[in-house]
């Protein structure tokens, strides 16, 4: 049976008979934290994945320093950073996938 926290992993290897977290987050903890878990869930550094990947100035600043830059009539647009390969992790109230 698959480890129940393997749902919010993409990136999970079977290695061995063994299910490979290659990051692990308070999902793992949770199967046997669940007290823990739900606690984390509400304290505000469990939310800061989402809030900046929410955040317009942090996107700004990254596509800055990551993405190009190109002059449109006159003016910079800021175009996107180029994501890395594989899966983006989705966001959930934990900040888990
Ligand atoms: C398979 C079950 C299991 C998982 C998964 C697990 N733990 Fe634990 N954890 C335990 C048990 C059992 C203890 C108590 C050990 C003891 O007291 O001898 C413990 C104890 C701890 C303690 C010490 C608590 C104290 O009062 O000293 C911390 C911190 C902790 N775990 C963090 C984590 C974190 C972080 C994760 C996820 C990355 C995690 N655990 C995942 C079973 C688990």
């Amino acid at each position: 049976m698959p480890h129940p926290a393997a749902t919010e992993h993409p990136d999970t290897y079977e290695h061995n008979g063994y299910e490979i977290h290659t990051v692990v987050t308070p999902g793992d903890c949770r199967i046997c934290h669940v007290q823990e878990a739900e606690q984390y869930s509400r304290n505000i550094m469990a939310h800061a994945y989402k809030n900046l990947a929410e955040n317009k100035v942090y996107n700004d600043l990254e596509n800055t320093i990551l993405g190009g830059l190109e002059r449109k009539n006159g003016r910079i647009a800021i175009q996107p950073a180029t994501p890395p390969p594989g899966p983006r992790p989705a966001i959930t109230a934990m900040g888990l996938s």
